[in-house]
Parts: structure tokens; sequence; C-alpha cells
């Protein structure tokens, strides 16, 4: 059985497309599914994977001279890209369209205008192939891209041990979850406003820094003195599982006008601020894994996101006293394949796929 994702929520065109090996669950589709939590989860367990294709068109060149992604140019280059991506990920899996088992597509949170192209796009394929849609929530697809190997060749989705902590770290979100079994959650805090991905954006942006800022300040850090400045830990001493982003990205601007106006502001001292932004950002989070770990009883995390190919940030989770499954880096920015990935979960669940003039876009979905 072959599954297609189609992710277009905000600035890459993503096309993925799995192989699936297991009898049981292609029947799951066809007939209701009566199977109990354990028995799903040893399908889970049973089910044989394989990449064959995780084409993605990335936009950054365009949004780039924006300082940060413009939607209705997202939108636009979604339309061009969206067939053209699509053919190479045919190729590139060496199969036909009409090998194509089932259809799944993010339909939200993302930008409205990027969103609707991958819609239409969707449904002219679902119309074409008579088929139904597994509409994906984007942040579930972050979710559970942590069990997912890049390797080519046939493998097994890896299975954490539960309670787990589930983190989405992106341009979007901050999200922390705790999850009872591989199909329930429950969030246990997010952020109040700037996600760290956007700070990292716009904290790059004061510096001069191209959009996107996340790798760019992660290249920088490394020759940095974290400890040259003492940046704020936004709500790291408050009693919840919240974040607050914004306050942070403001004391990086307070911070570099007066480097400017006491003509302080070089080179040198951009990697400086730099490293000391990143660990000030991730210590909020860290700190706060950890009491959420201790008061749950937490047996392993998963960590997705583009934020979360931060290879600081990877070192100091490794530290956490349970186990972690980081998103692979290549799996962690947007990109159909973990869409396609996450159809796997909904289908044996037991959702029900959508018929094509059903779907529809959700661009503030929340987990
Ligand atoms: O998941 P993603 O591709 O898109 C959203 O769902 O938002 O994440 C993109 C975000 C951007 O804010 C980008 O700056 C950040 O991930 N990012 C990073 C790194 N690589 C990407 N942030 C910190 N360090 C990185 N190495
Ligand atoms: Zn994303």
């Amino acid at each position: 059985m072959i599954i297609l994702g189609i992710e277009t929520s905000c600035d890459e065109t993503g096309i993925g497309i799995l192989k699936i090996r297991n009898s049981i669950f292609e029947n799951l589709i066809k007939k209701k599914n009566k199977l109990s939590l354990k028995e799903k989860e040893s399908l889970l367990k049973d089910l044989k994977i394989k990449i064959l294709a995780n084409q993605v068109a990335s936009q950054i060149k365009i949004h780039r001279k924006y300082g940060g992604v413009v939607p209705s140019l997202a939108g636009r280059e979604h339309k061009k890209n969206l067939p053209i991506v699509f053919e190479s990920a045919l190729e590139k899996a060496k199969i036909k369209e009409e090998d194509i088992g089932e259809i799944s597509f993010i339909y939200g949170p993302g930008l409205a205008p990027a969103l609707i192209q991958g819609k239409n796009f969707t449904k002219e394929i679902a119309y074409k192939l008579s088929k139904s849609i597994w509409p994906i929530n984007h942040l579930v697809a972050h979710l559970y891209s942590p069990l997912l190997k890049n390797k080519s060749g046939w493998q097994k989705i890896i299975f954490p041990v539960f309670p787990a902590l589930g983190l989405v770290i992106s341009g979007g979100h901050t999200i922390l979850v705790i999850m009872k079994n591989i199909f329930e959650w429950q969030i246990l805090g997010q952020t109040k406003d700037d996600a760290i991905g956007e700070a990292f954006d716009k904290t790059a942006r004061l510096l001069d820094l191209p959009y996107p800022g996340g790798p760019e300040i992660e290249k920088l850090a490394k020759n940095g003195n974290p400890d040259k400045f003492n940046l704020p830990r936004p709500m790291i001493y408050q009693k919840n599982y919240d974040f607050s982003y914004a306050g942070l990205k403001t004391a990086v601007l307070y911070l570099v006008q007066e480097l400017k106006e006491n003509k302080k502001f070089n080179e040198t001292i951009k990697k400086d601020i730099s490293a000391s932004f990143q660990k000030s950002a991730f210590e909020v989070l860290i700190f706060k894994i950890n009491r959420a770990i201790e008061e749950f009883k937490i047996k392993s995390i998963l960590v997705g996101g583009g934020v979360a190919s931060n290879c600081y940030f990877r070192k100091e989770i490794k530290k956490l006293p349970v186990k972690s499954f980081l998103v692979e880096r290549p799996l962690a920015t947007d990109n159909g394949l973990i869409c396609a990935f996450s159809a796997i979960f909904s289908i044996v669940k037991g959702e029900k796929p959508i018929r094509p003039e059903e779907l529809d876009i959700s661009a503030n979905l929340s987990l």
C-alpha cells in the first residue's frame, strides 16, 4: 500500500511517498476498525514502512528579500510548484499515479493562501484517482515525526514508553503535551506570544541575518560566548508549562540599540548575542521539561518541528534523565513525508477519510 502526503502550510512545497507492508493494515481501511488500543499498538509495532520519496521545493530565496514569509507569494509559488514536485516525487519513488493507495494532506494550521493551493491540488488528484483524503493536522505530523527514521529500506515505527512528553517547536508553535498513549494527549502548555522559531527569526533580523533565522543564529552562536549577555528567561519560574518568547526578542532589540549607539555593534558581538540568545531560549524549555518529567513521572520525550534541528538543543536534550526521540534533522522542517507518516496513525486509530468535496483548510487548528 502506498501513501501520498501533501504539505503546503508555509513556504515549503512538500510531497512525500511511503510504502507499507501489512495485510491487516490494508484491510483496516475497507472494514470498520474495531481493534482495541492494545491491538492497534501492536499493529503499529508490526508495520513495515519504506520511504519512497520526500521531495521539497523551498521558497526561502523568494521570501528572503522580505525578511519573512509573504503569504500571497507563498500561495502563488505552491500553485506553480505542486505539479512539478509531485511529478519528481513519483519519479523518485519509481511509481505511477495509479499506484497511490491513500492520499493525505496537511489541512492546517498554516497560512491560508498557502493551504488553499495544497487543498486544490489534493482534491484534483483525489478526483482523478477516485480516492478519499486523510486530512492531517500539521502539529500532529510534527509530533509523530520523531518516530520515523530517515533511511532507505524497510523500517519499523519507533515506539516510545508512556507517559511521554511531546514537544513541537517550530516557526509557528511552541507546544508541550503529555501523551497517555500513542493516540491520546493533553496540552500542558504553549507559548503565550511568539513561537520559539519566530523568536529566532525576529532576533536574526535584528542582527541583520537572513531568513530563516534559526540556522543563521545557530551558526554564529558556535563561535560566540553564551555567557556574555544575561538575557531574560521569560516565565521560567512560573509554576505552569507555558512559554513566552516576545520579551526575549525585545531584550535583544534594546541590547542591539544600545550597542549601536555606543558603536560596539560588530561581527564578534553578533556571535555573542546569538550564543546568549540561543542559551536563554532553550534553557526555559529544558527547565520546564525537567519539571514535567518529575511531576508526571515521564518515561520518554518526543521532539519535532523545525527548531528541533538545532544541534545545541539536541545536545542539551540528550542530558535529560529520560529517553529522548528527536526528529531526524532532514525531517524536522516542513515536508510531505511526515504528513504521509501521520496518516498511518489516523488509519490505525480508526479515523475516517473524507470525500474530496468535503475537504477544507483550518488555518488556526490546534493540537
Ligand atoms: O517546522 P517548520 O519548518 O515550520 C513551521 O511549522 O513553522 O519550522 C521552521 C522554523 C523557523 O522559524 C526556523 O528559523 C526554525 O524552524 N529553525 C531553527 C533551526 N532550523 C530551523 N531554529 C533554530 N535552530 C535551527 N537550526
Ligand atoms: Zn511545521
